[in-house]
């Protein structure tokens, strides 16, 4: 799904962006719970912060929300305005109380260890190595001590059905860090441990990295 890019990654303008984007990622099996097992494979608690990078519509941070009954408060940052508008939309009609900023993931506009979590789901993939770089680093900054960082991205498929239909995708070199699994050498650099992977489904995994 595309898009227009500004050298920071691919930014979900207005076609591919907003109610549109959320029809697409449900054709495409990122409906209502592929959300949920993402809130479900994270370390969550009552109360805490969490940033959603590149959070698109903001259905991670409103997934984490429905789980945690409304005891949270999330945080979403992403380079489209047409996505955090229906972000922002989409929080009202669910009651969900949305933080939203426009921006790039590798220049946080947040204070050192502001955040109990921090979330990355399939975007990751949509910007390039050294935005990611740059996004990890930063996420080392704003995390607290002992804290985790969830990436979700695409990754090399295990069997499934859905994998066919997105093999063109995993062509293209964006993924080439999720592809052979970069992410647990570079989040070291910056001190991030892999502790837990689990795959969503059968192309997006999800791994827990711990702030030391
Ligand atoms: C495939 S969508 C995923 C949205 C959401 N996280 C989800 O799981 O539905 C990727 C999102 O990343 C955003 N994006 C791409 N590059 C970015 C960057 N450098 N900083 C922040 N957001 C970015 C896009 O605008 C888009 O909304």
């Amino acid at each position: 799904m595309s898009h227009k890019t500004n050298g920071k990654g691919n930014n979900f303008g207005w076609f591919f962006g907003g109610s549109h984007y959320d029809v697409f990622a449900t054709i495409l099996g990122f409906g209502h719970s592929y959300y949920g097992r993402v809130a479900s494979a994270l370390p969550l608690e009552s109360g805490m912060s969490v940033l959603d990078l590149g959070c698109g519509t903001e259905s991670v941070g409103i997934a984490i929300s429905e789980r945690l009954e409304g005891h949270v408060d999330i945080h979403g940052l992403d380079l489209s305005s047409v996505q955090l508008g229906y972000a922002t939309e989409k929080g009202e009609r669910k009651s969900v109380p949305l933080n939203l900023y426009k921006g790039t993931m590798d220049m946080l506009p947040f204070h050192d260890d502001s955040f109990d979590l921090v979330v990355t789901s399939v975007a990751f993939c949509e910007t390039n190595s050294d935005v990611r770089k740059g996004a990890i680093e930063e996420v080392s900054r704003v995390l607290k001590g002992d804290s985790y960082f969830a990436i979700v991205d695409c990754a090399k498929p295990i069997l499934g059905l859905d994998t066919v239909m997105m093999l063109p995708f995993f062509m293209f070199k964006e993924t080439a860090d999720s592809w052979n699994n970069h992410y647990p050498d570079i989040c070291r650099e910056y001190g991030l441990v892999l502790e837990n992977e689990i795959y969503i489904k059968s192309y997006v995994k999800c791994q827990l990295y711990r702030k030391l």
